[in-house]
């Protein structure tokens, strides 16, 4: 049995399901209805849904697994996220043509291998353990502003979910604490391009984007400045890399330069922040995690992450034509994966429309698999293990203080605003 009632998902012709218009995204949230119906009907649907160019969508995690894990057959090059077509400007069809930014998720094998290496030493198990005491004050300062405040009445994304990870990444990248709100700021255009609240006016595709041109001029002030003075921080790093043994390419080090700083933390505030609302949905397992905060933390946080999914899609194109689950998929075709679908896929999980702090095991995809898996894991994970054990240890009480918005964005989801009234206990 469905675990809401029947949503027009099950009313109307499956040609017409709509699972990635961004508006439907804050008007209802994630369409876990219309994915349960493709699952069981259709896991890899042919959609055509007006302003889109059509595309696959593939709801289930075996197939999502079968594509990631053969990059040549199915490249991130090109169109990598679906995006409408701009009046007048096809945004979706000239940010493939010509993109934008050339970044690891949307690159491939050899290239894709030899940039990510470039950074990935900085992501591994144990050099992300070496930053857990710095991470545990950052939270702990973090709730102590708060219990400074008394009870207070703030916005939980901006306030307090955007904080912490915002401040792991810009430390670890060595970006100087006054330039956080500019790197927010920038992070939330990027991710909130369908988003009226922070969408750059304009027509043309320059003007909408014309947020990474501004990154840029800050990100080449402070490659110019680590050139000088190199430190111990991961902008140094950065800005003297070479590949083969020459300095990469200034596009291609400023876009990866780009991804890590804004995927290093919004999508672990989507899942500070969705994991909020999956807490006041399911308060039993709030104070289940009360009960025994370090030993339930490392399962609520893969279970945040499956029940969020806060990276909901990647699209790969087809570079010949193949058979998907008895589907005929054309060279040059778009196969979108939606791994907050594969998240409830009734073959994985047991009770997988349940939201349980306790669950293992727990394969989720919400990092992604295969050869683009998220070079962030083991630091997104540290992020909401130590946020979540003490949002569990000192959060005296917390309830809704107005209405909860969503972002119109069907990429990276999640609040967009969370009016809570908060008390937090002194440390
Ligand atoms: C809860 C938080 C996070 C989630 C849900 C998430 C999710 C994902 C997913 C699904 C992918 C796969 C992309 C694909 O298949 O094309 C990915 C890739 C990536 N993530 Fe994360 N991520 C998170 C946090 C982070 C953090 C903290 C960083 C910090 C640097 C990060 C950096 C990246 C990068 C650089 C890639 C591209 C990897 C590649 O293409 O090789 N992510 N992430």
């Amino acid at each position: 049995m469905p675990d809401a009632p029947l949503s027009n998902a099950y009313r109307i012709p499956l040609n017409q399901l709509d699972v990635i218009t961004a508006r439907l995204y804050a008007e209802n949230g994630y369409p876990h209805d219309a994915w349960r119906r493709l699952r069981a009907e259709d896991p890899v649907h042919w959609c055509e849904p007006p302003q889109y160019r059509p595309f696959w969508a593939v709801t289930k995690a075996a197939h999502i697994t079968e594509v990631s894990k053969n990059p040549g057959l199915f490249r991130s090059a090109g169109r990598f996220i679906l995006f409408p077509e701009m009046e007048g400007g096809a945004l979706s069809q000239t940010l493939e043509e010509n993109p934008p930014l050339r970044m690891l998720v949307n690159m491939d094998p050899p290239e894709h291998r030899d940039y990510r290496k470039l950074v990935s030493a900085w992501f591994t198990p144990r050099a992300v353990q070496r930053l857990e005491a710095r991470l545990e004050e950052i939270t702990a300062e973090l709730f102590d502003e708060l219990a400074a405040r008394g009870e207070v009445e703030c916005d939980f994304v901006s306030e307090i979910a955007a904080r912490q990870p915002l401040r792991m990444i810009t430390e670890l990248l060595g970006i100087p604490r006054e330039q956080e709100d500019f790197v927010l700021r920038i992070t939330n255009e990027n991710f909130g391009i369908e988003d009226e609240e922070f969408q750059r006016e304009g027509d043309t595709r320059e003007d909408r984007l014309s947020f990474i041109t501004e990154a840029f001029t800050f990100l080449n002030e402070i490659t110019e400045d680590r050139r000088r003075n190199p430190r111990d921080d991961l902008s140094s790093v950065l800005a003297n890399a070479k590949l083969d043994g020459q300095p990469v390419p200034q596009f291609e080090l400023f876009s990866l330069y780009f991804l890590v700083m804004v995927a290093g933390h919004d999508t672990t505030r989507n899942g500070i922040s969705s994991g909020l609302l999956a807490f006041l949905d399911h308060p039993d397992q709030l104070e289940k995690l009360r009960g025994d905060p370090s030993g339930l933390v490392a399962t609520a946080t893969d279970e945040i992450v499956r029940w969020t999914t806060p990276v909901n899609h990647f699209s790969r194109t087809a570079t010949a034509d193949v058979e998907l689950d008895g589907k005929q998929i054309r060279k040059g075709d778009s196969v979108a994966l939606f791994y907050a679908s594969a998240n409830r896929d009734e073959d994985v999980y047991d009770d997988p429309h349940a939201f349980r702090v306790d669950r293992n095991p727990n394969p989720h995809l919400g990092f992604g698999i295969g050869e683009h898996f998220c070079l962030g894991a083991h630091l997104a994970r540290m992020d909401l293990r130590v946020f979540w054990r003490q949002f569990a240890q000192r959060v005296e009480s917390l309830e809704l203080a107005g209405p909860v918005e969503l972002l119109a964005a069907s990429f990276v989801g999640g609040p967009k605003h969370i009016p809570v009234r908060i008390r937090v206990r002194p440390r």
